[in-house]
């Protein structure tokens, strides 16, 4: 795992931003796996302003989400297409049609999960996936006790992740409690995996998820099995890493970072 610390929230998300334009630039027919969340959202503004700026091209992209409430409409305001569409998918120029979450209407759940992970691996497979990580230590909707092999399906979410995400209905109760999520296995096979971690509420639960032993109660430290996971924080959230100063040695002096180092 390569573990990036920087300064501010801002300086970690433009970072993020930097390194999915690049790895797009790299492979136009990118296949790129999303996530939602507060954490996300000045990613997608920046690879939005980078997009316009005509520094990255999201024309040949197709990309998958991490999940998608169950009983939601897309046209609801809270549904993660909703979000997508928004923050990202509507301000850059990327095909609508090749972006793809879970139909949060689908009448067979089972049908809906198992044609998602079908058509991330007709495509070849995930090429980069951007995680955030859930204040429960959840990737997605994988919720303590999610086994490391699952694959996409309808998860029933735990008491933290509801009083977490219910803010944000109105009223809070009608949030759903369950929600489609691409299952720990499901990003394990992405090619590479992208962490952004952000703000003091992160701290003890991503030093527990980069630092602590793997374990299916925290589904964020399977990523410690995955052979190319680059974890970005900024200081507040890097603040219970045991390693803090030696990762920040590595990425001031390892020539593999040097095109980011003064960025
Ligand atoms: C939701 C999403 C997760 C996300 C988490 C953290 O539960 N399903 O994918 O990582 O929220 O959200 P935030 O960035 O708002 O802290």
């Amino acid at each position: 795992m390569d573990v990036i610390i920087c300064k501010t929230s801002a300086d970690a998300e433009k970072l993020t931003a930097r390194m999915i334009a690049d790895a797009i630039n790299a492979k136009p027919e990118f296949k790129l796996g999303l996530a939602t969340g507060a954490t996300m959202e000045n990613v997608y503004a920046e690879l939005s302003r980078l997009n316009q700026a005509g520094e990255v091209d999201f024309s040949q992209v197709r990309s998958w989400n991490l999940d998608e409430y169950a009983g939601l409409a897309p046209e609801h305001d809270q549904s993660y297409r909703y979000y997508m569409n928004k923050h990202l998918f509507n301000n850059v120029n990327i095909d609508i049609r090749n972006t793809h979450l879970p139909d949060g209407l689908a009448e067979d759940e089972e049908a809906e999960a198992a044609r998602y992970d079908e058509s991330i691996d007709e495509a070849g497979g995930i090429d980069l996936w951007l995680v955030g990580i859930g204040k429960s230590g959840h990737v997605g909707f994988n919720d303590p006790g999610t086994s490391f092999a699952s694959r996409t399906h309808v998860a029933y979410l735990n008491n933290t992740t509801y009083e977490q995400n219910k803010i944000y209905f109105n009223p809070p109760e009608s949030m759903p409690r369950r929600a489609y999520t691409a299952g720990v296995g499901t990003v394990l096979d992405a090619k590479k995996v992208l962490q952004l971690i952000t703000g003091e509420r992160k701290a003890a639960i991503a030093a527990a998820a980069i630092e602590g032993p793997m374990t299916a109660m925290i589904s964020s430290s399977a990523l410690q099995l995955h052979p190319d996971t680059v974890i970005i924080l900024d200081e507040a959230a890097a603040a219970d890493l045991k390693l803090k100063d030696f990762y920040k040695e590595v990425f001031e002096n390892d020539p593999k970072w040097a095109k980011y180092q003064n960025a």
